[in-house]
């Protein structure tokens, strides 16, 4: 069997207890740690000069990290990674803003881990790439002669193509990007986005059996959403339920109901909107006063980044704003804690609460959002309110979906959600947690690694 090679920019070694940072990491740890292989990536360090990686080895996974210098980490990392091709690719052009020495760095910083990972490389490895920070990883390794399978996988969403034509290297992006053998998305919608970038740029076509012939490649191009795996996630909600810190929110909450919020404090979660949303429900309806709060956990993220900064600042200003006018003295409307929480502890606490508000303005997929509904106790489970922009809403119809940007609406899915009769909870959440576990992480995983296998063990003959 040859060996899994992944390859993302954060490299997230495994630990228990140790916080969450995005899905991604999530997601590629759970996958990795069955198959067993190599993550190579990024230490998170600031070096003087690029070195070879570092290795470190924890059971069946191969940890090799590198750092970043100072001008590569603000070129590629904090500039047209975060600053250029996040925003724009969560529909936030206005937050998006384009610096050609960074896009040179970006190319370079590529370049130079291509080079790096090279001389790891054996001759039947396969090699999965993860997210944005990466779309031209596969057309620097074959620059240097690498002939191995390279699949890529976005965990963001892939814009619409006038979206992405706001990136000015849009055309030279997507040309790199099928350099790789299967590109996979995380829905239909934005696997579509970049087959119509492809038609309507008459750059090539699509066929019915997933394939597309662009540029002189041929590639498999499909949708892969990425999963969890409900039923440990279900178990862990249940046995951290003893914990401490779930232990002072449940005292706390005596009496009351709990709204759950869990993101990295971005400006593409809709956490503005969510807060505003919930103060329009304490106005329209005095009978929650003292008897419901959202609890918001946004550990800080980016935060060199000066839209991230800004973002850090309004929310503050609003949660302020809103306990201020609303709050009594035994009751804080908004809890709102800037710090990171063990996953565990975090199932925990969704299982203590009545509604799981998950209302991004766009997001790939959102994990949390399917971690919500697996930590539930089924026979008294919590609702979830859903954004509509999220990928996670193409796949759990069993939530409230609503529109981030309509206000009201929200407000009125977060009084439905907290006054559902059990039967009608009980039904959403077995139907949810049936295409959770129909679609687990496992799934994604294996059928993208089959994609993988199949399309270069057909295409080897021509590469
Ligand atoms: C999202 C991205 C990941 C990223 C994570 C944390 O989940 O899709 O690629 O690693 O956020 O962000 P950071 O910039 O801290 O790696």
């Amino acid at each position: 069997m040859s060996r899994l090679i992944v390859v993302s920019n954060r490299v997230a070694p495994t630990q228990e207890g140790r916080p969450a940072a995005g899905g991604l990491a999530i997601g590629v740890l759970d996958a990795l740690k069955e198959t067993g292989g190599v993550w190579f990536g990024w230490s998170g360090e600031i070096v003087g000069e690029p070195q070879a990686p570092s290795i470190d080895t924890q059971g069946k996974v191969t940890y090799a990290t590198v750092g970043l210098t100072r001008r590569d980490y603000d070129q590629y990392y904090r500039g047209f990674s975060n600053a250029t091709l996040w925003p724009a690719f969560h529909y936030r052009t206005d937050l998006s803003r384009y610096d050609r020495q960074e896009y040179a760095g970006y190319l370079r910083v590529n370049a130079t881990l291509a080079k790096q990972l090279k001389a790891m490389l054996q001759p039947d490895d396969i090699i999965w790439v993860h997210d944005y920070h990466l779309l031209p990883f596969a057309r620097a390794l074959r620059d240097i002669g690498v002939h191995n399978p390279i699949g890529f996988f976005l965990h963001i969403p892939f814009p619409v193509p006038e979206m992405l034509r706001t990136v000015p290297p849009h055309e030279e992006l997507v040309k790199a990007m099928c350099s790789y053998d299967v590109l996979g998305f995380q829905t239909q919608a934005d696997r579509q986005s970049f087959v119509d970038y492809i038609e309507r740029g008459g750059f090539g076509t699509a066929s019915d059996d997933g394939m597309i012939h662009a540029f002189g490649r041929v590639l498999k191009v499909g949708a892969y959403p990425i999963g969890i795996y409900p039923d440990a996630i279900a178990k862990a909600a249940q046995q951290f339920g003893d914990r401490k810190q779930v232990g002072t929110l449940r005292e706390a909450m005596r009496g009351r109901r709990l709204i759950m919020s869990v993101d990295r404090l971005d400006y593409s979660k809709g956490l503005v909107e969510r807060f505003q949303a919930f103060e329009r429900l304490l106005l329209s309806a005095p009978h929650w006063h003292g008897r419901v709060s959202l609890v918001q956990v946004a550990p800080p993220t980016r935060s060199d980044v000066q839209t991230y900064q800004r973002i850090r600042q309004t929310l503050e200003g609003e949660a302020g704003r809103i306990n201020g006018r609303f709050a009594q003295l035994d009751w804080t409307p908004i809890q709102y804690l800037n710090r990171k929480y063990e996953r565990n502890i975090l199932m925990a606490l969704f299982r203590l609460s009545q509604v799981g508000y998950v209302t991004p303005l766009r997001d790939g997929m959102n994990l949390v959002a399917k971690e919500y509904v697996a930590a539930q106790d089924p026979e008294d489970p919590g609702v979830l309110v859903l954004s509509q922009f999220a990928g996670a809403a193409e796949q759990l119809p069993g939530a409230l979906v609503v529109n981030p940007f309509d206000l009201t609406q929200m407000a009125e899915a977060l009084e439905r959600a907290l006054s559902m009769p059990l039967e009608d909870r009980k039904a959403r959440h077995a139907d949810m947690m049936a295409r959770l576990r129909a679609n687990d992480l496992s799934t994604w995983r294996d059928a993208f690694l089959a994609d993988l296998r199949n399309v270069t063990t057909a295409a080897s003959v021509t590469r």
